[in-house]
């Protein structure tokens, strides 16, 4: 998991979070930072190994720590998160050690984490299905007033 903690350590990695942080400072609903991110990856591995799907673990986590890298732009600039992140991550994957088939593979998973359809791929799936399970909603006291539909709210602890 070396690459994991390269990616954790890079420079413009942590410049994103610490600006996500101080525009998340004052928000009720769910933050975006490394404890989620930690929440995703672990669980979208668990969707992994349940499933054999047998995915790399440092590219499930890789994907699972940028998937809302880029969130500050979207607070910013309204650029939607998942295109934004998937602007950042390339040059964070590349310093961190990862192939450029990697990259690509991972880009795609972050491209796709807003949606779970029929292309959406096997990365895609379990990232998208592991930040949706990794929430509280089950003990969440803004849900009423939360956006996400109600077939997106974690209601019931599974992981
Ligand atoms: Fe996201
Ligand atoms: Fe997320």
């Amino acid at each position: 998991m070396e690459r994991i903690t390269k990616i954790v350590e890079n420079r413009r990695y942590k410049a994103c979070l610490s600006e996500i942080k101080s525009l998340e400072k004052s928000r009720k609903f769910c933050k975006h930072n490394k404890k989620h991110f930690l929440d995703v990856a672990r669980i979208a591995y668990i969707l992994n190994l349940e499933r054999k799907i047998n995915i790399n673990k440092e590219i499930i986590y890789a994907a699972a720590f940028l998937h809302d890298i880029g969130r500050h732009k979207q607070y910013e600039e309204g650029i939607p998160h998942e295109k934004a992140s998937a602007e950042i991550a390339p040059g964070i994957l590349m310093d961190s050690g990862f192939s450029a088939e990697e990259i690509n593979d991972i880009v795609n998973a972050i491209e796709e984490h807003r949606q779970n359809h029929g292309k959406t791929s096997a990365l895609g799936k379990i990232i998208y299905e592991g930040d949706k399970l990794s929430r509280k909603c089950f003990s969440c006291k803004v849900k009423k007033k939360c956006n996400w539909k109600e077939d997106k709210k974690n209601n019931t602890i599974k992981y």
